[in-house]
C-alpha cells in the first residue's frame, strides 16, 4: 500500500492540494488563489478554466515539494465549494459561462417568483430537498444559465452540455475530459442543488420539471467514498479518485463527527455549522437546512442539520481589500485588541442577503450604532464579533431543531487562529469552544473518504484516533453583558432587511 493519501480542496477563494499520512498529518501542501469576478453588485463568478489550471498546478507543486511520485499516493479525494454552478460542453470541454458562485444573488427575482407559487412560500421544496428557496443553491443558478445563455438549453436537451458543481468539473477533467471524462458527483454535493430528493437520493422528476432542467445534463449521483475511476492526467497518473464530499461535509468527516448529535463549525469565507443526525432525516422548523452528511459505500446515508452563514472571513478580506483598513487578514486581531469592546458598533455583513436562520435575500450589509466615538479599531472588533453573533443565532436554531443543547462546539477553518474571536465565541455561546490539533479538516475529510474506500484506513476508529484537542476556550462573560450585546446585534440585523430594489 502506498504511503499517503491526497486531497484537492477546490474552495471559494483558492484551490489546494494536501497530502496526508496515516496519522492525518500534513506531508505536503500547495495552494493557489483564483480571481473573484464581480460583474455587477451582488453577482460573483469564477473562471472554471483558471480553476482547472490551478488544480493541475497545485497537485504538481504538492508532489514536488515532498518529492512524491504518483505511486506514493494510494488515492485522492475531492472536496469543493458547494452550490457553485458550472456548465460546459462535453465535446469541446469549453464552459458556456463563468461558474456562478454560491454567494451570487442574481436569482433573487426567481426566488420571489418561485416562492409566490403556493402558500408554502420559500418552503415550497423543503419536504423533498431540506432546503428553502434561496439564491444560494444550484437549481436556480442552473435555470438562470439555461434561460440566459444562447444555445445552452438546446445543447443540454441533446446531451451535449454537462452541469456540475466544482467537484464534478474537476473529476471530469482529471479522468480524461473530452476523452470520456467521468460525469459524476456525490450525494452531499447533489443535496445542495435543490434538484435531488433527499429521501430517494436521486434527481427528482418533479423538481427537474419545476426548475426546467433537462436530466441529460446532470451527473450521476454516487457515494461519498468509493473508487470512481483513475486519474488519467499526467500530473497523478493512475491514482484512484475514491472520495468526494462538499467542503462542509468533508470538515464534519475530518472532525470525526460520526455520532448523532456531534457538530462542528467551520470558520472560512462563511461559517457552516453541521450537526450529524445519523440516518434520520430531520426537518428544520427554525431556518436550518437538512442535508446529506456523507454516505460511505454499502451503508445508508447519514444526514445533518446545517446552519449556513454566507459572510464571516470574507468580511475580514473585504476590510483588507475594499477599505484597505488592514494589510493582512491576520492584522485584524491586533487592531481589534487595541480597544476594550465594540464601542456600540455592530456590523451585519449581509453582502449576499442573510442565510440561516433568516433566509432574507432582501438584506444588505449595514454598520449600526455609530457615534463619533467609534474608531477603526471598534469597526475591526465589530467585524470579528459579527462572526460570533451569526454563529450564536445558528446554534440556538440548531438547539431548538434538534431538541438538545450543544455542550461544546468543535471548530476549524482559517479564523480559529484568531484567539480574540474564539474567546468571544465561547463567551457569547456560554459554552466551551474546542479547537482540534488538525484544523485543515476539510481536506482531511476528503482524504479520509478516499482512504477508507481503498483500505488505507480500515474503519472509523482508525480515524477517530487521529483526532485530538489543541486548545479549549472556556466562557467568562457574565449573562447581563452577553444579553446586552445580543440585543444590539438583533437590532442591527433588523436594520439590514428590505434593501432589495
Ligand atoms: O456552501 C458554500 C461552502 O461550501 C463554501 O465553503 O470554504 O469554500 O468558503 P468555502
Amino acid at each position: 500500500m502506498s504511503a499517503y493519501v491526497a486531497a484537492i480542496d477546490q474552495g471559494t477563494t483558492s484551490t489546494r492540494c494536501i497530502v496526508f499520512d496515516r496519522q492525518g498529518q500534513i506531508v505536503s501542501l500547495a495552494q493557489k488563489e483564483h480571481q473573484q469576478i464581480y460583474p455587477q453588485p451582488g453577482w460573483v463568478e469564477h473562471d472554471p478554466d483558471e480553476i482547472w489550471r490551478n488544480t493541475l498546478e497545485v497537485i504538481a507543486l504538492a508532489r514536488i515539494k515532498a518529492g512524491l511520485s504518483a505511486s506514493d499516493i494510494a488515492a485522492i479525494g475531492i472536496t469543493n465549494q458547494r452550490e457553485t454552478t458550472v456548465v460546459w460542453n462535453r465535446r469541446t470541454g469549453k464552459p458556456y459561462y463563468n461558474a456562478i458562485v454560491w454567494q451570487d444573488m442574481r436569482t433573487a427575482e426567481l426566488v420571489t417568483q418561485f416562492a409566490a407559487h403556493d402558500e408554502l412560500g420559500q418552503d415550497r421544496f423543503r419536504d423533498k430537498t431540506g432546503l428553502p428557496l434561496a439564491t444560494y443553491f444550484s437549481g436556480l443558478k442552473l435555470k438562470w444559465l439555461l434561460d440566459n445563455v444562447p444555445g445552452l438549453r438546446e445543447d443540454a436537451e441533446r446531451g451535449d452540455a454537462c452541469f456540475g458543481n466544482m467537484d464534478t468539473f474537476v473529476v471530469w477533467h482529471l479522468t480524461g475530459g473530452v476523452q470520456n471524462g467521468l460525469h459524476l458527483t456525490d450525494v452531499t454535493n447533489a443535496s445542495r442543488t435543490q434538484l435531488m430528493n433527499l429521501h430517494t437520493l436521486d434527481w427528482d422528476d418533479d423538481l427537474l420539471r419545476d426548475f426546467t432542467v433537462p436530466r441529460a445534463m446532470l451527473p450521476e449521483i454516487r457515494c461519498s467514498s468509493e473508487v470512481y475511476g483513475n486519474v488519467t492526467s499526467e500530473v497523478l497518473p493512475d491514482v484512484p479518485i475514491a472520495g468526494i464530499l462538499g467542503d462542509q461535509q468533508a470538515a464534519l468527516v475530518g472532525q470525526t463527527c460520526y455520532e448523532p448529535g456531534q457538530a462542528k463549525n467551520t470558520y472560512g469565507t462563511g461559517c457552516f455549522l453541521l450537526m450529524n443526525t445519523g440516518t434520520e432525516l430531520r426537518p428544520s422548523t427554525c431556518g436550518l437546512l437538512t442535508t446529506v452528511a456523507y454516505q460511505f459505500k454499502g451503508q445508508p446515508a447519514h444526514y445533518a442539520l446545517e446552519g449556513s452563514v454566507a459572510i464571516t472571513g470574507a468580511l475580514v478580506q473585504w476590510l483588507r481589500d475594499n477599505l484597505g483598513m488592514i494589510k493582512k487578514s491576520t492584522d485584524i486581531e491586533d487592531l481589534a485588541r487595541s480597544v476594550e469592546d465594540n464601542g456600540g458598533a455592530y456590523f451585519v455583513p449581509a453582502f449576499s442577503g442573510l442565510y440561516a436562520p433568516h433566509w432574507r435575500s432582501d438584506a444588505r450589509g449595514v454598520i449600526a450604532g455609530l457615534t463619533r466615538f467609534v474608531t477603526k479599531a471598534h469597526i475591526a472588533r465589530a467585524v470579528l464579533e459579527a462572526t460570533a453573533y451569526q454563529t450564536v443565532d445558528v446554534v440556538r436554531a440548531m438547539e431548538k431543531d434538534a431538541g438538545v443543547s450543544l455542550r461544546s462546539l468543535r471548530v476549524d477553518g482559517g479564523m480559529v487562529g484568531n484567539a480574540l474571536l474564539m474567546q468571544f465565541q465561547s463567551d457569547m455561546l456560554d459554552e466551551p469552544v474546542v479547537c482540534p490539533r488538525m484544523t485543515e479538516t476539510t481536506a482531511l475529510g476528503a482524504a479520509y473518504a478516499a482512504g477508507l474506500a481503498v483500505g488505507y484506513w480500515k474503519n472509523l476508529d482508525d480515524l477517530r484516533q487521529n483526532w485530538g484537542i489543541a486548545r479549549t476556550y472556556e466562557p467568562h462573560m457574565d449573562e447581563a453583558q452577553r444579553a446586552r450585546l445580543m440585543r444590539g446585534w438583533q437590532k442591527a440585523v433588523e436594520r439590514s432587511f428590505g434593501w432589495e430594489e
